[in-house]
């Protein structure tokens, strides 16, 4: 079965410490981004489910770590955002609390997809979160979402801009994508393609 079809997709939990992650062995891959990114757009387009995950424009709605289950194979994982602008202290450390936890367990198995918005580009939470992925280990892809927002002129700017932010190696690429429109969920499932064969066993 090639794995970029998506033949089910269920959702299976929200996690919200150690005790209910899950680490079955089965490949992880996880998307993190500033609250309002379009994480859950971004999952629901990969699976061609309109509304498996659950889309706000309220942001900072996701809490909890949520898994679906691709094909009875793989785990897509919503991660809560961060960055809300009006996440308190307490709230913030909660955020890094359950990621920490969720990494300690989930990787190696993991691969992290880390949503910037293409519009606004790389703030200074998405580069702190960035090295937070970093210094644990993973492995993150970066894509740039909302890109139907972005005017054509100012795409490769913009593209550009995020990548010297985030100070990204010249050979990892920033991948352009939409939830609207579609675009770069080829590429996108390439690279998760990737990750995916690599952990087969
Ligand atoms: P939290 O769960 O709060 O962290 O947010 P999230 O990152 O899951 O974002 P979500 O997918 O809920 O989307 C936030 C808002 O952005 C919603 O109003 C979406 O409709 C909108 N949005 C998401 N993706 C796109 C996109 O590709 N293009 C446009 N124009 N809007 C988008
Ligand atoms: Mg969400």
């Amino acid at each position: 079965m090639s794995a970029t079809r998506v033949d089910s997709a269920e959702f299976v939990r929200s996690a919200y410490g150690r005790a209910d992650f899950l680490c079955d062995g089965r490949p992880q891959v996880v998307f993190a981004g500033r609250s309002n990114v379009g994480k859950s757009s971004l999952l629901n387009r990969l699976l061609g489910r309109r509304a498996l995950a659950r889309v706000s424009s309220t942001p900072g709605r996701t809490r909890a770590v949520n898994y679906f289950l691709v094909n009875g194979r793989y785990y897509f994982v919503d991660l809560p955002g961060y960055g809300y602008a009006k996440a308190s202290r307490d709230e913030r450390r909660e955020w890094a609390r359950v990621v920490e936890e969720f990494l300690g367990q989930a990787l190696p198995d993991a691969r992290v997809v880390l949503l910037v918005d293409g519009k606004v580009g790389a703030t200074e939470k998405d580069v702190e979160a960035l090295r937070f992925f970093a210094e644990r280990g993973a492995v993150v892809t970066v894509v740039a979402t909302k890109m139907d927002r972005v005017p054509s002129g100012k795409r490769a700017a913009q593209l550009a801009a995020i990548r010297r932010a985030l100070e990204l190696p010249g050979d990892s690429p920033v991948i352009p994508v939409s939830a609207e429109s579609g675009e770069g969920m080829k590429q996108l499932w390439s690279e998760v393609a990737l990750h995916l064969e690599a952990s087969r066993r």
